[in-house]
């Protein structure tokens, strides 16, 4: 049985860019559990906070995995606040390894700049403040329940697909 392998780490640190890549150069399934949600939603991830609330976004996130989860030989990119879910954290555990790409706030900032208006977390006045308390509320968390651990600081997207592959000993 192929191990599920899963992404975790906060916005912008490239789950979903390398998850695709990884899913490819392994010939695994990908799911992106924020594209689950939205085409079970129907909505775009910002509505669904906008107009139903975080709650409501996290009880869909819940049955993305929950659902991603039930399969092998995937990859699956996970929401940054998925894992800070305990039970998420368990399904996912079940059947799959936890890899944590790491990034530094100041690298992270630097993605995140660009997009601040696309992230429900993130639309507002002092956006680079939250990130900052958001990453201080979660670093302990990623890196807890992460098998792996991968610094992706100044590395490109195919370099962090081959470090992980080799990593788990998939290459
Ligand atoms: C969230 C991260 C987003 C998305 C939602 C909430 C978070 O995913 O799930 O906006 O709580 O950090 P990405 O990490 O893919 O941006």
């Amino acid at each position: 049985m192929k191990q599920n392998i899963v992404l975790i780490g906060f916005m912008g640190s490239g789950k979903s860019t390398v998850g695709r890549r990884l899913a490819r150069r392994l010939g695994y399934g990908f799911v992106d559990t924020d594209q689950a949600v939205e085409a079970k939603a129907g909505k775009r991830i910002v509505d669904i906070f906008e107009e139903d609330g975080e709650a409501v976004f996290r009880a869909f996130e819940r049955q993305a995995i929950e659902k991603a989860a039930s399969g092998e030989g995937r990859v699956i990119a996970c929401g940054g606040g998925a894992v800070m879910d305990p039970s998420n954290v368990e399904v996912l555990r079940r059947n799959g390894v936890l890899v944590y790409l790491k990034a530094s706030e100041e690298a992270l900032l630097e993605r995140l700049r660009r997009g601040f208006e696309r992230r429900p977390l993130l639309r507002m006045e002092d956006a680079e403040g939250r990130v900052k308390e958001l990453l201080d509320q979660r670093a302990e968390t990623y890196e807890s329940v992460a098998g792996v651990i991968v610094d992706t600081e100044k590395m490109s997207p195919s370099k962090v697909v081959e470090v992980i592959a080799n990593r788990l000993g998939v290459a």
